[in-house]
């Protein structure tokens, strides 16, 4: 689905120096580098930003520095990557399934509103695939509830319209929460994550929980966790950070050529990009109803063509969120898992390569 070393080759040389530069350093623990990581992240992003060990520890932190504590209520879509209601049980707190929009894949602030109570303590808005999710249709059903966007598949994805309009993902929100896991619209080396929030004092307490619960060194103030951003991977970063807006261009066009080749074909269902917002293409997902989805897996596979299936099975419907029972309807989630399939859009796709894919779809729905 991702070709990385093809990503990093046009800028592979930089990347070399730049990590060979802290492996000679002898500073392998925070340090300049990510200092220098974090600030450029946050001049980016427009929002200051603290590195973390990865996606779900920035998700826990958050949580943890909400005060989420056992009993409580967290609302967070079924139809989402595991890691977002993980920590929620982890934290002791209950997770509270709602639906998603059928057309763009993020939640649903209906759904939301029919699982309110006066437990509910935060809502994960999870940036799924890339674009944004409604954080002011979340805030309306919702005023007085801190919202976490959990902005792992959306870095770079911008609200265009409304109160948040030009606003980026990770930043309207009580926190932003990312990972850098290699595959994401910004990757590292390896694992990374980071927490962003215009709200200093909680910041602040996000920093001190990822530091062990430290104000000062060998003062704990609080219960915490350790989750650092390496510096190996702050150097990565800040490299591939210089690149970020033309890889976001890239998928952009590659799927703007993907929707209209596929615009007229029956039997498949297209993306859709949410009014209040741009589309960074973390995934090129599409719909394959009425059980259609695995003869077209099948057919692409046979031709070299990767997909995958981001997410085959609902959360509410996995093993070891059992105990948190359904109270609303969670079809669209449900049936989501059953027809969606994801095709390649990396930014270093040939011209011939894009056309290829294209073409074995469209061969397939003609
Ligand atoms: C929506 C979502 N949330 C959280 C995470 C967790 O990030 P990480 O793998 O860096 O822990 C991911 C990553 O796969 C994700 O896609």
């Amino acid at each position: 689905m991702v070709d990385l070393p093809k990503i990093h080759a046009p800028y592979q040389s930089d990347l070399d120096k730049a990590v060979l530069s802290v492996v000679h350093s002898g500073g392998y623990i925070g340090g300049t580098v990510v200092q220098d990581f974090e600030a450029r992240a946050a001049s980016y992003l427009g929002a200051p930003v603290i590195g973390v060990g990865n996606g779900t520890d920035a998700l826990q932190i958050a949580l943890m520095a909400l005060d989420i504590k056992a009993g409580d209520e967290v609302i967070v879509p079924a139809f989402t990557y595991a890691a977002s209601a993980e920590v929620i049980g982890l934290l002791g707190a209950v997770a509270v399934w709602c639906d998603v929009n059928e057309s763009t894949f993020t939640i649903d602030p209906d759904s939301v509103k029919s699982v309110l109570s006066d437990k509910t303590a935060a809502i994960i808005a999870v940036h799924l695939y890339g674009q944004c999710a409604d954080i002011e249709a979340l805030e309306n059903v919702a005023p007085d509830i801190p919202v976490v966007e959990d902005t792992a598949q959306a870095f770079g994805a911008v609200f265009t319209t409304g109160k948040y309009a030009g606003r980026n993902a990770g930043t309207v929100g009580s926190f932003g929460t990312f990972s850098f896991f290699p595959t994401k619209n910004l990757g590292a080396l390896g694992d990374g994550g980071a927490i962003a929030s215009t709200n200093s004092s909680l910041l602040a307490k996000a920093k001190s929980i990822a530091s062990h619960g430290q104000s000062k060194k060998y003062h704990h103030d609080q219960l915490g966790v350790n989750s650092r951003l390496d510096p190996i991977q702050a150097a990565a970063l800040t490299i591939k950070l210089n690149y970020l807006p033309q890889a976001l261009n890239a998928k952009i066009q590659i799927a703007g050529q993907y929707l209209s080749a596929f615009e007229s074909l029956n039997g498949v269902v297209l993306p859709l990009t949410a009014s209040f917002s741009n589309h960074t293409y973390h995934q090129f997902t599409l719909r394959v109803p009425n059980g259609k989805r695995d003869g077209f897996a099948s057919f692409m596979n046979d031709r070299g063509v990767a997909t995958m299936i981001y997410y085959p099975i609902p959360l509410h419907k996995q093993k070891a969120y059992a105990h948190f029972e359904p109270r609303t309807s969670l079809s669209v989630s449900e049936s989501l898992s059953n027809c969606v399939i994801s095709i390649p859009v990396h930014e270093a796709l040939e011209p011939s390569e894009v056309l290829a894919i294209q073409t074995t779809v469209t061969t397939y729905f003609s």
